[in-house]
């Protein structure tokens, strides 16, 4: 029942998060075919794992790697008006880090190396690369999560997350 220590470990680190209305509100974004609810608490989760593993800091990795897309406007079939690089910066790959980021800092209390979490996990698209291991998984698990929603989980959550998904 190692799997279900874990569970509940990471609900404890993460219960305040995935309960706030403002978090919720990311269930009626649609990502990758997965609410994008779904797709942060499995990107938390396997963070938090191979960070338990690796003997780093887990409950910041936690928490920075759940709150990583956390915005809460759909970006589907929005008009830029902005032309040249400014468009390119506008573009919802690259901006979106940001957002999620003044979300975070607005709503919960994150520390410097989980701000550099969220706004480095879409390295390489954008040039900075992560300054910290813990973000350096959270790129990492962000896009092995992304490609498995893509091919193989279409339109259910990971089995291993359904208790998680389901109490919050
Ligand atoms: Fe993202
Ligand atoms: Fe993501």
């Amino acid at each position: 029942m190692v799997k279900r220590k874990h569970n509940q470990e990471f609900e404890t680190i993460v219960g305040d998060i995935l309960t706030h209305s403002e978090f919720q509100k990311l269930k009626l974004i649609e990502h990758h075919g997965n609410g994008l609810y779904e797709h942060s608490v499995a990107v938390g989760y396997h963070s938090y794992r191979v960070a338990r593993v690796l003997g780093l800091d887990y409950v910041s990795v936690a928490r920075g790697a759940l709150l990583h897309d956390f915005f809460v406007e759909s970006w589907r079939g929005k008009k830029k008006n902005s032309k040249g690089i400014q468009r390119i910066k506008d573009m919802h790959g690259f901006s979106h880090p940001k957002t999620a980021l003044v979300n975070a800092q607005k709503y919960f209390d994150i520390d410097e190396l989980q701000a550099d979490m969220i706004i480095k996990h879409m390295f390489p698209l954008t040039p900075v690369p992560p300054m910290h291991l813990g973000s350096w998984i959270v790129t990492a698990v962000d896009k092995f999560v992304a490609a498995r929603e893509m091919i193989f989980e279409k339109s259910h959550p990971i089995e291993a997350l359904k208790g998680i998904l389901l109490k919050a």
